[in-house]
C-alpha cells in the first residue's frame, strides 16, 4: 500500500507561490492530488501553477490574503469550483520577523501575528466550514498547519516568530479536538520544519545569536 497516494484528492496550499509552499504543492501533485495555490503574490503563484500544469498536474492560482476574512470569502468558492471539492488545506503562508526583545517593533510583531496566527486560524475556520458534512465540499478532510522548530526551541531573537508558531501548535490541538467533538470529520495536524535553505532559513539563523 502506498501511503503517499493522493489520487483524486483536492488541496489548497496557502503561500503556495514560492519556496516551501511551492514544494508542498509540487509534492501533492506528484502524489496525484489537484491543487490550488492561494497567495498574495499573483505573479509567482500564476507561474508556479503554470509550471505544475506543464508537468501534467491539475493546478490553479487563486488570489488569497490569509489575514483577510473577505479574501477567504471570495477565494473559497473559487477554490472549491476549480477543484470540484476540497479535501486538504495546507496552512503554509507565514512571515518571519527577527528581533531581540529589547529592540522589538510592535507594528512588525502585529503584522506577523496577523499572518501566522490569524491567517492560520482563518484557514482552519474556512476548511471546517467547507469540509464538514453540510459544507460546500462536505466530505471531511485534513488540515496541515506549518509551524516551525522554533515553536519548540528557544532561539534568541525569535521571540515573536516562535510565539506565533507556538500559537499554531496550540491552535492545531484545539482545532483537532473541536473537529472530533463536533463531528466535522476533519483531521488537523501540525508539522515543525527545521531551517530550510531558502531566504527565510538563513535570515533566521543569522539573526539568532548563539542558536547553533
Ligand atoms: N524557511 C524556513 O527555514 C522555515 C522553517 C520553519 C518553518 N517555516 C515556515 O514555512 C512556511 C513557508 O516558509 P517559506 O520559507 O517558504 O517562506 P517564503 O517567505 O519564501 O514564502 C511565504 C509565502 O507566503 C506568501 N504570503 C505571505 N503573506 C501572505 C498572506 N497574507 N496571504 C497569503 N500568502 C501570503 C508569500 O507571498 C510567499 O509566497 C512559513 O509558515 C514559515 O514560517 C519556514
Amino acid at each position: 500500500m502506498n501511503h503517499f497516494l493522493l489520487t483524486g484528492r483536492k488541496a489548497l496550499v496557502t503561500g503556495g507561490a514560492q519556496n516551501l509552499g511551492a514544494a508542498i504543492a509540487t509534492a501533492l501533485t506528484k502524489a496525484g492530488a489537484a491543487v490550488v495555490l492561494g497567495d498574495v503574490n499573483a505573479v509567482a503563484g500564476e507561474a508556479k501553477a503554470a509550471e505544475l500544469r506543464a508537468d501534467g498536474a491539475q493546478a490553479t492560482f487563486v488570489h488569497l490574503d490569509v489575514t483577510d476574512e473577505a479574501s477567504w470569502n471570495t477565494a473559497m468558492p473559487q477554490v472549491i469550483s476549480a477543484l470540484g471539492g476540497l479535501d486538504i488545506l495546507v496552512n503554509n503562508a507565514g512571515i518571519e520577523v527577527t528581533s531581540l526583545l529589547i529592540d522589538f517593533d510592535p507594528a512588525a510583531l502585529r503584522k506577523m501575528l496577523d499572518v501566522n496566527v490569524v491567517g492560520t486560524s482563518l484557514g482552519i475556520k474556512n476548511a471546517f466550514k467547507a469540509m464538514k458534512p453540510d459544507g460546500a465540499a462536505g466530505k471531511g478532510g485534513a488540515v496541515v498547519n506549518i509551524a516551525s522548530v522554533s515553536a519548540l526551541i528557544a532561539f534568541p531573537a525569535l521571540s515573536g516568530y516562535s510565539g506565533s508558531k507556538s500559537a499554531v501548535d496550540r491552535i492545531t490541538r484545539i482545532a483537532a479536538a473541536e473537529s472530533g467533538a463536533l463531528g466535522y470529520g476533519v483531521r488537523v495536524n501540525c508539522v515543525y520544519p527545521g531551517l530550510i535553505g531558502n531566504p527565510m532559513g538563513p535570515v533566521l539563523l543569522k539573526a539568532s545569536p548563539g542558536a547553533i
